[in-house]
């Protein structure tokens, strides 16, 4: 089955029937997304809740959550832009990179016990997942915003929980922990490399980190920068990128722009020195890897030179149309160039855009690579 209208019904009415395939089709649609939200349909909730492999109660929250998000957030939060879909449905594809992170530590032999701890938590999906796989005694913090208020009150008093609306950087989280974890955060903070030691100061001596992070120069977050959905954003500097949000009108000041630079394989190792830093996985947000599809570089090109012209006429400031024009020249030469490897590190970054995201895993102990470097293409 093909069409998304026919697999939404099919949700609708038997929702045992629709296949994982499909199910992630009609994730991905707005149409079909509003309809699902609208009637919160409990077979609806049971089913998301058995593909995502997580409690039912969860997954109705987020649903619940998302239909009052589609009509107050996008009216009280100006970082965000307008879409159909709520924000929680765009953590869906996080937290199933996640959880095939923790799947893949398994097969590395690192057990699922005691205590583990997820810095900038967001919704909660890092810690059930944790939860999931057997870690017993799981904490995480992310700033007191009001939009995670319904997901704390989640984890509250719930046996083996402890959801901690602090900043990271405010509270000593004490030490011990079998695994940390932190997905989409250091392109929020300020000093990653300082974020980096504290999370490695907290692991006990057989702990492991797990750092997950998309990667700003993939051609998906090209197109689509996953905070403001500007294409080539993710390409500028802090300052410009803000510059262009405001042109845009979507942010007020650039004190109100939320992302940083996204920090770098090499950084981070040489924050986490002498702890080893090894990619444990490898995903593509877009189906096949650039490097084995021509056609599929040139649709890439094709739309980003189809984007441009619209956001050339959006921007109101010369230095910000010179500095997108110079990172969409760029970026388009190195599309039509093979690409360069994702690996080893010290690679030119301007090659590396066919490199999808990456999962890393940091400690003491030195895994076999080969048994690490792992890629999956996801659609
Ligand atoms: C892209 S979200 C990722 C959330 C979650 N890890 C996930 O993958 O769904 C980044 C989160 O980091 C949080 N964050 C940023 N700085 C933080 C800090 N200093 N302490 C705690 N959380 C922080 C933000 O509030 C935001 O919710």
């Amino acid at each position: 089955m093909s069409n998304l209208s026919e697999v939404s019904e099919l949700l609708l009415l038997a929702p045992d029937l629709v296949s994982d395939d499909m199910l992630g089709k009609a994730l991905g649609d707005d149409a079909i997304f509003a309809m699902a939200l609208a009637c919160c349909e409990n077979r609806v909730i049971a089913r998301l809740a058995a593909t995502m492999r997580l409690p039912e109660d969860f997954i109705g929250l987020l649903l619940r959550e998302d239909k009052k998000g589609m009509s107050w957030k996008y009216r009280t939060d100006r970082h965000r832009r307008k879409s159909l879909r709520g924000e929680v449905f765009n953590r869906f594809g996080n937290a199933n990179h996640l959880a095939g992170a923790l799947d893949s530590l398994m097969h590395l032999g690192i057990r699922p016990a005691g205590r583990c701890f997820d810095v900038g938590c967001g919704l909660g999906f890092g810690m059930l997942h944790a939860a999931r796989v057997g870690y017993a005694e799981i904490s995480g913090c992310e700033l007191p915003m009001p939009y995670y208020r319904p997901f704390v009150d989640y984890f509250d008093g719930k046996s083996g929980f402890s959801y901690q609306p602090v900043d990271f950087f405010s509270q000593d989280f004490g030490g011990g922990y079998s695994l940390v974890v932190c997905q989409d955060v250091l392109e929020h903070i300020s000093d990653p490399s300082l974020a980096i030691r504290k999370m490695i100061s907290m692991l006990d001596s057989e702990g492991v980190l797990l750092i997950l992070q998309g990667n700003h120069q993939s051609a998906s977050f090209v197109l689509s920068e996953p905070h403001y959905g500007v294409a080539f954003l993710s390409l500028l500097d802090r300052m410009l990128g803000a510059q262009l949000c405001r042109d845009l009108n979507l942010i007020p000041s650039e004190e109100d722009y939320v992302v940083n630079r996204w920090p770098t394989i090499e950084e981070i190792a040489e924050a986490a020195a002498p702890f080893n830093v090894q990619v444990l996985r490898q995903f593509t947000p877009i189906g096949r890897s650039l490097s084995t599809s021509s056609e599929h570089r040139a649709m890439i090109r094709s739309k980003l030179e189809s984007a441009l012209p619209n956001l050339r006429q959006r921007i109101c400031t010369e230095q910000i149309q010179r500095a997108v024009d110079l990172v969409a020249d760029r970026y388009m030469k190195v599309l039509d160039q093979r690409p360069g490897v994702a690996w080893p590190p010290n690679s030119e970054s301007v090659s590396r855009v066919d490199i999808p995201g990456w999962v890393l895993v940091i400690s003491k102990r030195r895994f076999d690579s080969a048994t690490l470097i792992d890629s999956h293409l996801i659609d």
